[in-house]
């Protein structure tokens, strides 16, 4: 048997999980801090440090109560240490280092994408390699061939915002709240998305590459040219319109790459991969080209320490440890953290 404990607090949600022989989760634990910056607007990296340091103690508690483990049977901690926030990461990996110091167990460093692209094989524990992963979140837009366990090949990035960005800031133009992309998403269901056209960003007809902050602008202008009553009685067909934007060029591009590459299945992973527009024209036109697309469920798409745990599997079969001077990284590409 072989438990890992995961500590993630990269961003503005607490998350600790236990994993059993990397395949049952015995504990998942999540504190999101959303009230605590929806005033704001966005997040508050001083505010959100705050808030890790005073759930994070509490929380890996009562994951090994919830579990039913002794503290004692914990094999490693696992732990984000970049990219993020790095007063956020700061939080968890202190903790995670003094865990393992004082159970003298190992400590497994987790780059963030790494965990979110490994969340798919939580309800997939059976996936084959290669595959193509898509990983949407608020912070990141990124391609990768997935050759092997622990090779990831970077085909594209954004060059501007993320799709999750891009999603946050709409919402914030359309006066929706914090974030803005579940709200998006909610408003734009049942919405034919073809009655405002927003411009998709393909770069070239080669490029894997993301461009949102065009997209943005585009909504900028066009609000201004609105009246706010007009806006209000819009709301769900721009949503549903600008949503259909992003979905689309994301939609295009992992389709293409799983066609260049000649792989046979793909996985949408990130925040935005819980989107229900997203999910369902993925697996729609996936299943017409005939490429298997895979998709964590909702809450395992978002930031949880499942994943985290479920990243350091492969880390703890190769005994590929941190030594106790581990630093946080605020950015570092997940090539060079596995390399
Ligand atoms: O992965 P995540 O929890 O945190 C980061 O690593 O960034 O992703 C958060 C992002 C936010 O931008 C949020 O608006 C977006 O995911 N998101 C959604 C949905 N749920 C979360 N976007 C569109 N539709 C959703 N249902
Ligand atoms: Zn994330």
């Amino acid at each position: 048997m072989m438990h890992i404990l995961a500590i993630e607090t990269s961003c503005d949600e607490t998350g600790v999980s236990i994993l059993k022989d990397g395949r049952m989760i015995l504990a998942n634990l999540l504190s999101t801090q959303a009230a605590t910056h929806a005033p704001f607007g966005g997040i508050v990296p001083e505010l959100a440090s705050r808030k890790h340091m005073e759930m994070v103690q509490p929380m890996v508690m009562q994951a090994i109560h919830q579990s039913g483990i002794k503290i004692s049977e914990i094999d490693a901690i696992a732990v984000t240490y970049a990219p993020g926030l790095v007063g956020a990461l700061v939080v968890g990996v202190s903790f995670g280092k003094a865990l393992a110091y004082a159970l003298n167990r190992p400590l497994i460093g987790i780059h963030h994408l790494e965990g979110h692209i490994q969340s798919i094989f939580l309800e997939n524990p059976g996936l084959a390699y290669p595959f193509i992963a898509l990983v949407v979140s608020g912070g990141h837009t990124n391609l990768y061939h997935v050759e092997k366990a622990g090779v990831y090949h970077s085909l594209g990035r954004s060059i501007d915002d993320a799709a999750g960005e891009a999603l946050d800031k709409a919402g914030k133009m359309l006066n929706l709240g914090y974030p803005g992309g579940p709200v998006i998403d909610r408003l734009a269901k049942g919405e034919a998305p073809d009655q405002y056209r927003f411009p998709r960003a393909f770069l070239s007809k080669t490029s894997y590459d993301f461009s949102f902050s065009g997209l943005k602008t585009s909504l900028r202008t066009f609000l201004e040219k609105k009246t706010e009553g007009e806006v209000k009685s819009e709301l769900s067909r721009i949503a549903s319109a600008f949503q259909e934007a992003i979905v689309d060029v994301l939609a295009e591009k992992t389709l293409r790459a799983a066609g260049a590459f000649n792989v046979q299945t793909v996985v949408i992973v990130g925040g935005v991969a819980a989107n229900s527009r997203l999910r369902a024209r993925m697996s729609e036109e996936g299943e017409r080209k005939g490429i298997e697309v895979l998709i964590p469920s909702p809450g395992f798409c978002t930031d949880n320490a499942a994943m985290i745990a479920m990243a350091a599997v492969g880390h703890f079969e190769k005994k590929d440890f941190a030594s106790l001077d581990l630093n946080p990284a605020g950015s570092l590409a997940l090539e060079e953290a596995v390399a």
